[in-house]
């Protein structure tokens, strides 16, 4: 099973190194089918416009709810029946479990908007979720839609490099929690020493050392 994951955006481009590296290089064409589309290329209004000033007054645009819908509709021929999320400080924080959802999700679509955001009608209507990827606000969703398809690309099968196996599980086994310390060459560095464990060529005790320090990062 793969994910369809579509992006819209007013920057398509921007996601083009994203696409370039792992883990979405690796998933590409084969996990994962991700598109980008750009508002503006389906908007109803003149001129490619998409955004508006806000009703009541005050300062910045705001993504028109016309024009996503007419997004939507010239992509899926109406509304989607699978899950849209929209990027916005005011969702839900995004988190391991969150992640792990949507990873399974056969088909996901992503709406960012720049700078004031959504006309609110497109949250409540068009979207089914609202994520926010922490508590701050961005200058736009194409930041956080990355940290989103990053996110999901590094779940999908093969995302990882080869030879991680053992990493992927024992990172599944942790159900999402964060990983434990890495140490590389030199085994001391200015004094500065590798754990023991970690030299001392026992498996057992090497997998249990990193169990143990993954539920310490783990716990909140
Ligand atoms: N748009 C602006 N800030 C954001 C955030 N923190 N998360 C998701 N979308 C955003």
């Amino acid at each position: 099973m793969s994910l369809q994951l579509d992006v819209f955006t007013l920057v398509p481009h921007a996601f083009g190194w994203l696409t370039e590296r792992r883990p979405l290089a690796a998933v590409l064409g084969t996990e994962l089918d991700l598109r980008l589309f750009s508002y503006r290329d389906t908007t109803p209004l003149r001129a490619g416009q998409v955004d508006d000033e806000p009703y009541g007054g005050g300062a910045g645009m705001v993504l028109r709810v016309d024009v996503v819908a007419a997004a939507l509709e010239s992509v899926y021929g109406g509304r989607p029946t699978h899950r849209v999320v929209a990027l916005t400080p005011q969702g839900r924080q995004l988190d391991q479990p969150l992640v792990e959802e949507l990873a399974r999700e056969e088909r996901l679509t992503l709406l960012s908007a720049r700078f004031e955001g959504f006309d609110e009608r497109i949250v409540s209507n068009l979207a089914t979720d609202a994520v926010s990827i922490g508590p701050y606000v961005l200058s736009g969703g194409e930041l956080p839609a990355m940290v989103l398809v990053d996110a999901i690309a590094r779940r999908l099968p093969g995302a990882l490099s080869a030879g991680s196996g053992e990493h992927e599980s024992f990172s599944e086994s942790l159900e999402g929690g964060l990983e434990y310390p890495h140490y590389t060459r030199p085994a001391e560095f200015s004094g500065w020493q590798v754990p023991d464990v970690l030299l001392s060529g026992d498996h057992g005790r090497i997998e249990q050392w990193r169990r143990e320090q993954s539920r310490l990062r783990s716990v909140p």
